[in-house]
């Protein structure tokens, strides 16, 4: 195991010029609005795709007043901090025409989280975001004066063992005889070798591999879109099915945007970050039967069932109510953990956290209640029965 550095002062002190991808994504704009909170000096160009400068700026300034109606951030301050830059990760020079050659001057720190997320979609597609899209972040890198990049990549490219044997993936390694589970992780993959290669003949990034972004640490608040993510998804099936099981060995670790957000650019700022890479992900294990326990005091009434009862109980509920959606977020679940995952470690980034004085929140009775209060609020959620 490489030897913790201990933390310098943060590089963030002399960055003036943030180039951030992906701020209309969950991470990108909370990584935004940390950038802005923490450091009152600092500008931030933001990547965001759209047809012109114009309507990339609404964009970007629509989501963020949704996200942070209360910013103490004002509209001016925003404006004057803030350019939006139309581009495409998809398109030669990322589509920025006259700006490819003036940013690299211009910035001095680059955080890349933009990324076609997509799970379920064609291989070329995600591939050619994800992996030709950070190759021209890190052609447009390579020309800083001093190159300084922060890739934000995947724990999923852990991926599993098809063959069964036991693997490990720390932070120092990448490709441990991992098979992906899908395209979206294997783009990843790809994304990273082309920052290691970058590394080798530059020098400069570092890559976080970041677990489950969840809602707002606090508001609870979660992405827009709020039916794209699977914790939304499978706890909107468990709400208006009114069923769910506990499995003795699994259950989300979610680490809230912001809590992300912070850690990423907490890390990223390092000197001695550089070259390295950081997995974040939450020691937290939250069990389907506690997350149950936890909507059922807001006024819901789940009714947690035994494993092996659940998928005639989905079914038969399924039949009675007409909610085929739900009960086919639901019954691929059973399925799960046919194949063997390879284990995660990341006790070493704990660590640096820990020096940094940061770690990952609990999921809390009161975060929960926040995620679903909002997403109630959104007509996403049904209401409880009972108003507590
Ligand atoms: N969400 C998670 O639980 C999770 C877990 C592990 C890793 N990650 C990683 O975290 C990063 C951020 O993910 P997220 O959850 O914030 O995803 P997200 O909400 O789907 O946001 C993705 C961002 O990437 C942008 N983007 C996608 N394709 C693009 C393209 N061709 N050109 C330019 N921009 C493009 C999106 O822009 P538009 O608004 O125009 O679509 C959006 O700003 C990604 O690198 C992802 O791989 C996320």
């Amino acid at each position: 195991m490489e030897e913790l550095v201990v933390p310098d002062t943060s590089t963030w002190t002399t960055a003036n010029r943030l180039l951030l991808t992906g701020a209309t994504g969950m991470l990108g704009v909370h990584l935004l609005a940390q950038a802005l909170d923490d450091h009152s000096d600092l500008e931030v160009v933001c990547l965001v795709r759209a047809s012109d400068a114009t309507a990339a700026h609404k964009r970007l300034a629509d989501l963020y007043r949704w996200h942070f109606p209360d910013s103490a951030i004002g509209a001016s301050d925003f404006e004057r901090r803030v350019r939006a830059v139309p581009a495409d990760l998809t398109r030669p020079r990322l589509g920025l025409d006259r700006a490819w050659g003036g940013l690299p001057d211009s910035c001095d720190r680059v955080v890349h989280a933009a990324a076609d997320v997509r799970h379920v979609a064609a291989r070329e597609e995600v591939f050619a975001a994800n992996t030709a899209g950070t190759e021209r972040v890190l052609e447009l890198c390579s020309r800083m004066s001093v190159p300084d990049l922060c890739h934000v990549s995947t724990i999923g490219v852990a991926g599993h063992s098809a063959d069964g044997v036991a693997r490990t993936l720390d932070e120092h390694a990448l490709d441990v005889g991992q098979t992906p589970s899908e395209a979206y992780s294997e783009s990843k993959m790809a994304a990273e070798r082309a920052v290691a290669r970058f590394n080798t003949d530059t020098g400069g990034a570092c890559v976080m591999r970041v677990g489950t972004v969840a809602p707002h640490s606090v508001s609870g608040r979660f992405q827009r879109n709020i039916n794209e993510h699977f914790f939304s998804r499978y706890l909107r099936a468990v709400l208006r099915l009114g069923i769910a099981t506990d499995w003795p060995d699994r259950g989300f670790r979610l680490i809230p945007a912001d809590t992300m957000a912070r850690a990423i650019l907490a890390l990223s700022g390092q000197q001695a970050a550089r070259g390295r890479t950081f997995h974040l992900q939450s020691p937290h294990r939250l069990s389907h039967g506690e997350l149950v326990r936890r909507v059922n005091d807001l006024g819901y009434g789940i009714r947690l069932v035994a494993p092996e009862d659940f998928a005639d109980r989905v079914m038969a509920i399924g039949e009675r109510t007409g909610l085929d959606e739900e009960v086919g977020r639901l019954l691929p679940m059973i399925d799960r953990g046919a194949s063997t995952p390879v284990t995660l470690r990341h006790e070493w980034t704990d660590a640096w956290l820990a020096r940094l004085g940061l770690s990952h929140p609990r999921p809390t009775a009161a975060w929960i209640a926040a995620f679903v209060r909002h997403g109630v609020d959104v007509g996403y959620f049904p209401a409880p029965h009972t108003d507590h």
